[in-house]
């Protein structure tokens, strides 16, 4: 057996030694490294043993289709460019699902840091994308200090400020606000747009890995992006999720994290 002991003073000045049975704890730890060290395994398979087959397929399927240039005809051509694509696509999906299994794992350690310093690197990121797009984004209220893992915490307001960018309606600039707010000692951060919009009944599947709305065609991606926020705001013991009222009505994403990754003292933005 396993055991924790707990020193309890009585009244009378005594000591009295409690002990508690941790086998099961103890189990569970073990248990949890084993499959950290799984994952880490299976990780190395994804981006080393199994993306060089796959860079054998498109690479030949490239030689192949330049050897015979003169010889196919559109209807080949085409089938050449959707077996290259598909190749290229399941490369992209892989390393998107990497990025995915690594998030708690790989990122920086958690630590102190003022939250403008990680919204400055996500915008300065994003900032061809903003100009593009002709986007106005706007910056309100506290912006504390947060005990968070920088690299982790900039991709998620990353993903979720190009999401806003990239799924703006036709025809009408982006508009988006991100606005903290410190509430019941924790802290809030939402991001707003203008843009397409996603029906309710559509939310809850989005936050998986590969769920998307939209044909490539008109939007890339890999639908890796809400997923991984997800696992982020998990690693920081927060929560996520989505409002919109439908198609074309914008988005509205929640990100809340609990009072012990806040620091009180506050920075209004
Ligand atoms: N701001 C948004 N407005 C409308 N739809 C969105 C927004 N963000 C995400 N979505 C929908 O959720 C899907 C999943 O998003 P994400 O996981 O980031 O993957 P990706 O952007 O690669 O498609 C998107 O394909 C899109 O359909
Ligand atoms: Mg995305």
């Amino acid at each position: 057996m396993d055991a924790s002991g707990t020193m309890l003073d009585q009244e009378d000045g005594e000591s009295l030694w409690t002990f508690v049975d941790i086998t099961e704890q103890v189990k569970a730890m073990e248990e949890l490294e084993r499959s950290n060290a799984e994952l880490e395994q299976f990780s190395y398979a994804i981006s080393h043993d199994m993306r060089q087959p796959l860079r054998m397929i498109s690479s030949y399927m490239q030689i192949l289709q330049l050897d015979l240039a003169g010889d196919i005809n559109d209807e080949q051509r085409e089938s050449f460019r959707f077996a290259i694509d598909g190749a290229k696509r399941l490369d992209s999906m892989m390393m998107a699902l990497l990025d995915y299994s690594r998030v708690g794992r790989t990122g920086e350690p958690m630590a102190w840091i003022d939250s403008p310093v990680l919204l400055d690197e996500a915008l300065h990121f994003l900032g061809p994308a903003i100009a593009e797009t002709h986007s106005t984004v706007s910056v309100s209220g506290d912006w504390p200090r947060l005990y968070a893992s920088r690299d982790e915490m900039t991709r998620l307001i990353q993903n979720l400020i190009g999401n806003a960018l990239k799924y703006h309606a036709v025809g009408r600039a982006p508009e988006i606000t991100i606005s903290g707010v410190l509430q019941d000692g924790g802290w809030r951060m939402c991001v707003t747009d203008n843009g397409i919009g996603v029906m309710p009944d559509q939310i809850g599947r989005l936050f998986q890995v590969f769920q998307r709305l939209h044909n490539r065609d008109r939007y890339e991606g890999t639908g890796v992006g809400l997923a991984l926020c997800r696992k982020i705001v998990e690693h920081h013991d927060g929560r996520i999720w989505l409002e919109s009222e439908g198609s074309d009505q914008g988005c509205k994403f929640f990100v809340v994290l609990p009072p012990e990754r806040i620091e009180a003292a506050v920075e209004s933005a």
